[in-house]
């Protein structure tokens, strides 16, 4: 192996054994200086803590850094107003974290004159694709090194062994049966029995959300406020937007809403079983779209879903520091200009459901739409309308004849043997019905 003596190298550090052991070897087989950087992005429960296990498992310097507000308002917040879920269900959450954690790395190293970088992404997954891919935008000239595809293969019994007899802590709880990885948008939960697609995910797999058959029966109504895209309230009570996510996730976790069981099809190829916890992101989306449904012409919620599914393929596939994320984004932030406004929400026994929405820019008119007193819509013009709307079809039935053909008009649907017609069966209760209207 490559002696790399006295080079500095910077490493995203979780804190876990797997990045722990990856200190002590980077150092033993390469020959590495290795500097440990720890973003929080929501999970990292006591900073100092970590910061000590890291110099105790060989790291010369541990940098820790509470990134949770960049988190929700440079990566989040984005990707909530252009609905991006991957695969139309999940909200990205570890997707997510992956650029900003690379971007600490990026800046760490520089401030280190580090010419390598090292992450502890396995190589099956998607987010060794992320991390390396973010540290090629941000700085092409560092080299990525990724112990766990590329030597470091121990078992976990084996990891602890090589930790134990180097005086670096090991965990003393029980190992989680499961690979799982958390933060403020979501917990990202797969492997053990999870890898069999058709187990039902046990108890022990969830931690935000209650079940939600053992969620409380009565119903808990929100009110969620935005600006410009943004959430920023909840009950008309204002709050930044770390503060937000965290509330959404107790309470609407609370109500077992937030669980999410997918195949997702990883970007190396692989079809994999993922389990994912996310309340606050469920809420948060359902409200957005909502709103934008009040305030957006619809020409522009037909293109912008197209975009949603593009923006969230980018962000899946770690292409977040791109061109092509920075042209999506324009447009993107462009359409949140009217999107203002409030939505009411229902939390009940794992839904999240609309009940009611409010906007000073909402496209919706009750003069337009009311069947009651009002109306000013002009139900004449409507004949005038569908006679040009309707003029290609008519041309296409009278020149090319549309009363038969395949799928829209069955031969068996052609032919279909006129019975007797419902209002003889049914006269009796058809003409209850008349009476009482
Ligand atoms: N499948 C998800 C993704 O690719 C989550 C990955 C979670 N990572 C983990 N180490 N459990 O974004």
């Amino acid at each position: 192996m490559t002696d790399l003596s006295g080079q500095t190298c910077v490493l995203a550090y979780s804190g876990g054994l797997d990045t722990s052991v990856a200190v002590a070897w980077l150092r033993e087989t390469r020959g590495l200086d290795v500097v440990t950087v720890t973003g929080d992005l929501g999970s990292v429960g006591d900073l100092d803590q970590v910061r000590d296990k890291a110099v105790r498992s060989g790291a010369r310097r541990a940098v820790v850094v509470d990134a949770r507000e960049p988190f929700v308002r440079y990566f989040v917040w984005p990707a909530l107003q252009a609905d991006a879920l991957y695969q139309r269900r999940y909200p990205l959450a570890t997707a997510l974290g992956r650029p900003l954690l690379a971007k600490l790395l990026v800046d760490v190293a520089r401030e280190e004159n580090a010419k390598y970088v090292a992450h502890g992404s396995t190589g099956k997954g998607n987010d060794q694709v992320r991390f390396d891919l973010s540290v090629a935008a941000l700085a092409p000239d560092l080299k990525v090194i990724a112990p766990l595809r590329s030597g470091m293969n121990m078992t976990r019994d084996e990891e602890i062994e090589y930790a134990r007899k180097r005086g670096i802590p090991v965990p003393v709880t029980k190992k989680s049966p499961y690979s799982v990885d958390e933060n403020l948008w979501g917990r990202s939960i797969e492997a053990g029995v999870l890898e069999d697609p058709w187990e039902a995910p046990p108890r022990d797999v969830f931690q935000w959300t209650v079940d939600p058959e053992e969620a409380p029966a009565k119903p808990r109504e929100i009110v969620i406020g935005f600006r410009e895209g943004t959430p920023i309230s909840m009950d008309g009570e204002e709050c930044d937007g770390v503060t937000l996510v965290e509330k959404l996730n107790a309470i609407a976790g609370k109500h077992g809403v937030g669980r999410i069981d997918q195949i997702e099809d990883r970007l190396v190829g692989i079809k994999s079983r993922e389990i994912y916890e996310a309340p606050a992101a469920v809420v948060l989306h359902t409200a957005h779209r909502a709103l934008e449904d009040m305030v957006l012409p619809r020409e522009s919620l037909r293109f912008k879903e197209r975009v949603a599914d593009e923006y969230a393929e980018l962000i899946y596939n770690g292409l977040w520091f791109s061109g092509h994320h920075q042209d999506l984004s324009a447009y993107i932030r462009s359409t949140q200009r009217h999107v203002t406004g409030e939505i009411r929400l229902r939390l009940h026994r794992g839904t999240a459901t609309v009940v009611g929405r409010r906007s000073d820019n909402a496209l919706y008119s009750h003069a337009l739409a009311t069947y009651g007193k009002g109306d000013a819509f002009d139900q004449k013009a409507a004949e005038g309308f569908i006679q040009i709307y309707g003029l290609s079809l008519r041309n296409q039935a009278r020149l090319q004849g549309l009363a038969s053909g395949e799928g829209a008009m069955p031969d068996a649907l052609r032919t279909l043997p006129a019975g007797p017609s419902p209002a003889k069966r049914g006269s009796k209760a058809a003409s209850k019905r008349t009476k009482r209207a």
